[in-house]
């Protein structure tokens, strides 16, 4: 069933106040909701009361507390209907039901996870645990009675303010909570169990002093230091960047090993991913910590930009999910290296979405139809709808920006919104138009622009034609062009750069050049000298170039522009033709042979000891081969290019090896280690150091006696890795993988990387590794996350072992999803995902992807979200 956009239509019934009250058994859990409304003024009086249902068994149901006539109301699992209600007067529904957590394996609804009670609502969880209006433009303040039995109960929590507690009947005890905040059924949550706390405080910029909770298993309480330090780092940032203050007394986040996503923002009481709480340096990486940090800020963001303003519909995610993300991008790029945050930014927007959008599953930011809201939690409306909040931004200017967002705040605060709201919000707070903007939510793919440039010496003018294409996507095969943001510099033959006095052919305002039109021509005057452009820097919009620009001028920004990301930009620019070049070599059997000039611009900014180690690691991390496969556009052969890639690194491997070899001594850690930026930079360029040694070595020693030596989990499972991808067979890995794995056997999350890693190890072996390691007994394919560390990774992060030309790869994966689908629909479509960009494989690969995909359309009794997902991949 397709859900339209264009259908909207407000609820019938308001709903006033919403009073549930839950005794918990781990079987048989009571659910009792009352819920008041009134019917909506113009509303036809006959109108049923039509309540959302998901395997539900209704057990009671009273209408203004006397038990309703069966004739009054129609229930099915999914749906309740009630009729012949008050026409004007507000009525209380009394709905009873019974429901079974423990068995609840989609971890939608109440579920059980290592013996504790939890929820997870949005989009659709929370019409799992009672006959409710779930839809996000319902809102009603919540009061919450949770009873359970003592011993193994001691915590019993739901959203809001704690109202009181005390003894039930015998063993048995409750607590009673009150949100205020009026919110939709999406943002409910309830926790109850055992578990461990750590406890801080907040004080407000207006002095209310906040209780913080984070609650963890027993015993894993002194790994949640950092969660919290993030925690009040968001709260005090959000004060200074936004105006945005907490609302409530108290603040919880608990941490749970069974959940489908990384997070969840329920008002007051955020349930957490533990991969996304835990973190200490014995097995916490760099990357890990960065991860803790901007999901606590995220979680706790969406307090204003996802709950005090909530989503209208579902086709609105992005209106909390984008600019939440836009924010905790720019938290984290507040708290840590501004540049070098860009780049992973943009290094993680290239590989997941610009994947996404040119394939089968692209879609719109803002989505018009949908068969699975799940289906639509993805990287184009999280992160394409981050990037659009920045280019919002960026046509305003931070004011602008500020006053926009505070405009949004003002209106909107208490409702359920539109992204028209919220742009309008901008347009009214500084008067700009930004009809043709919006463009970005509705058009799917990633626009091209094709650059030509031209300087004229004896006329002193420099010209630079632009032309903007965006592609054809799936239900959108026109498009109209698009008002692309680019940040710009003209940089002289000194490095400085050269202000244009004028300018013809558009608007340009300060170093922002507006392209508006399907080509256009900018004309700058009095130019002096040949400049170098140095264009889109920042990334400041989400599109891809096609520049020709020359490896001299290429060089030069690198060298030069005083945006470290544009000199990232020009270096990664430099060397994809390399990669593809060598790809399409090894392809045809020809000796690679690597540009001599990519080397040594890549050798001269990793001897730059002015430049930081982060850039500089980012600088040296080549493009992936799916970055590389997705560049080639077509007909790819990730054995070719694996291999191809592979003899790039060797080639700077050997030419830097000195270099590499003085930074791998120089960086080795010294004193306390601290989770932060600088600490963090440098055991990534260390890292990347052993990475290169290792491609000019043929003795796994190094590594070995790195992973030896490593004092913290970053270095120890980074020399972990070079062993197993570089040296697979070696007595030294075999060793080493061994040792991992009992040193910490008792901590999963931990295990996760020891998949992960093996996982990857490229080539046709890794078949039969993964299939080893699922029967490991350390292995639960219940579990999300060590499914996703497992399956997940193998899917999607080792193309050679995945690609295998004998389809084995991908039948592995059909069968993996076939398995999980019935348990858990959410994980078994993500997982799918993984072949998103299978056209585009040679057609040896595509014919034996598409066979797989075939044997998941044929199997009986798909789940809406798989069915969903497979139709639009194989859709032609
Ligand atoms: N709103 C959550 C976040 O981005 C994600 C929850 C998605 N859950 C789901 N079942 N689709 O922080
Ligand atoms: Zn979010």
């Amino acid at each position: 069933q397709v859900i339209r956009l264009a259908d909207y239509s407000p609820a019938d019934f308001v709903l006033e106040r919403t009073d549930l009250t839950f005794e918990l058994d781990p079987r048989s859990t009571k659910v009792e909701a009352r819920l008041i409304f009134h019917r909506r003024p113009g509303v036809a009086a006959d109108a049923p009361l039509v309540l959302d249902g998901d395997e539900l068994s209704l057990s009671g149901l009273l209408i203004d507390q006397a038990e309703a006539e069966a004739s009054r109301y129609t229930v099915t699992p999914d749906r309740l209907e009630i009729r012949d209600l008050p026409e004007e007067s507000p009525f209380e529904i009394t709905v009873v039901t019974i429901i079974d957590p423990e068995s609840n394996t989609q971890l939608m609804g109440l579920y059980r996870t290592n013996g504790v009670y939890c929820t997870q609502c949005e989009a659709e969880g929370f019409r799992r645990i009672t006959y409710f209006p779930d839809r996000p433009d319902v809102l009603s303040p919540f009061t919450i009675t949770i009873i359970a039995e003592k011993a193994g109960n001691p915590l019993l929590l739901s959203n809001g303010n704690f109202l009181g507690g005390g003894n039930y009947d015998e063993g048995r005890h409750f607590a009673a909570w009150f949100d205020p905040h009026p919110k939709p059924s999406y943002l409910f949550a309830l926790v109850a169990g055992d578990l461990g706390v750590v406890e801080d405080t907040f004080t407000t910029a207006s002095g209310n002093e906040v209780a913080l909770k984070i609650y963890v298993e027993h015993g894993n309480e002194p790994r949640a230091a950092y969660a919290m330090d993030a925690l009040k780092r968001s709260m005090k940032w959000d004060e200074e960047r936004f105006g945005r203050e907490y609302d409530l007394n108290i603040f919880q986040i608990v941490a749970v090993s069974d959940f489908n996503m990384g997070a969840m923002e329920n008002k007051g009481l955020n349930v957490f991913n533990d991969k996304y709480v835990l973190a200490d340096p014995e097995t916490a990486t760099d990357a890990d910590y960065a991860n803790i940090e901007a999901i606590i800020a995220h979680e706790y963001f969406h307090n204003w930009t996802g709950n005090r303003i909530t989503c209208r519909d579902w086709f609105q995610l992005c209106l909390k999910e984008g600019l939440t993300v836009y924010r905790d991008h720019e938290f984290s790029a507040d708290q840590r290296s501004r540049a070098v945050k860009r780049i992973a930014e943009v290094r993680h927007l290239k590989a997941e979405q610009f994947a996404e959008d040119s394939g089968p599953l692209a879609h719109p930011v803002r989505p018009e139809t949908y068969r699975e809201i799940n289906n639509f939690y993805t990287t184009t409306v999280y992160e394409k709808g981050s990037e659009v909040t920045r280019m919002i931004a960026t046509l305003l200017g931070d004011d602008g920006f500020r006053k926009g967002m505070d405009l949004y705040f003002e209106r909107h605060d208490g409702e359920a919104a539109t992204v028209e709201d919220f742009v309008k919000s901008f347009e009214d707070a500084t008067g700009r138009d930004l009809s043709q903007f919006k463009l970005w939510y509705s058009q799917a793919g990633t626009p091209l622009v094709t650059v030509s440039t031209a300087y004229d010496a004896a006329a002193r003018t420099f010209t630079l034609s632009l032309e903007q294409m965006v592609p054809a996507t799936p239900g959108q095969s026109a498009k109209q062009p698009m008002h692309i943001p680019l940040k710009f510099a003209l940089i002289g033959e000194n490095g400085g750069e050269i202000a244009p006095t004028a300018v013809s052919g558009g608007e340009v305002s300060g170093d922002v050049l507006h392209l508006t039109e399907r080509s256009q021509t900018f004309t700058f005057t009095e130019v002096p000298d040949r400049p170098v452009l140095s264009l889109n820097r920042g990334f400041s919009a989400p599109i891809n170039l096609s520049f020709d620009q020359s490896g001299a001028d290429l060089a030069h920004i690198a060298r030069h522009d005083s945006d470290l990301f544009a000199r990232w930009q020009a270096l990664s620019d430099l060397a994809l033709p390399v990669l593809n070049k060598a790809a399409n070599d090894a392809r045809d059997g020809k000796v690679v042979s690597v540009d001599p000039a990519l080397v040594s611009a890549l050798i001269e900014t990793l001897a730059n000891d002015k430049l930081e180690p982060a850039f500089r690691a980012q600088a040296l991390s080549l493009a992936s081969e799916a970055d590389i496969a997705r560049e080639l556009g077509g007909n790819n052969n990730p054995d070719a290019i694996h291999a191809g890639r592979n003899a790039v690194l060797k080639a700077v491997a050997e030419k830097g090896f000195s270099t590499f070899e003085r930074l791998y001594k120089e960086l080795a850690p010294k004193g306390v280690f601290a989770p932060d930026a600088a600490g963090a930079g440098r055991r990534a360029l260390r890292n990347v150091a052993l990475t290169y040694l290792a491609h000019a070595e043929e003795s796994p020693a190094r590594a070995a006696e790195a992973f030896a030596e490593a004092d913290n989990m970053t270095e120890l499972a980074h020399a972990l890795t070079v062993l197993a991808h570089r040296f697979p067979e070696a007595d030294e890995t075999l060793a080493a993988l061994a040792a991992f794995a009992t040193r910490f056997d008792t901590n999963p999350l931990v295990l996760d990387k020891w998949f992960s890693i093996q996982a990857t190890i490229p080539g046709e072996a890794a078949l039969a590794r993964v299939e080893a390691l699922m029967k490991d007994p350390r292995f639960n394919a219940q579990n999300p996350n060590r499914v996703r560390a497992l399956v997940g990774t193998f899917a999607f992060a080792n193309p050679t072992g995945f690609n295998r030309v004998d389809g084995a790869g991908y039948r592995l994966l059909a069968d993996q999803i076939l398995a999980i689908d019935p348990r858990n629909p959410q994980l078994a479509a993500r997982l799918l995902t993984a072949m998103r960009s299978w056209r585009s494989l040679e057609p040896v690969r595509a014919e034996a992807a598409k066979a797989a995909l075939g044997k998941i359309t044929g199997a009986k009794q798909l789940s809406a979200d798989v069915a969903d997902i497979v139709e639009r991949m194989l859709k032609a």
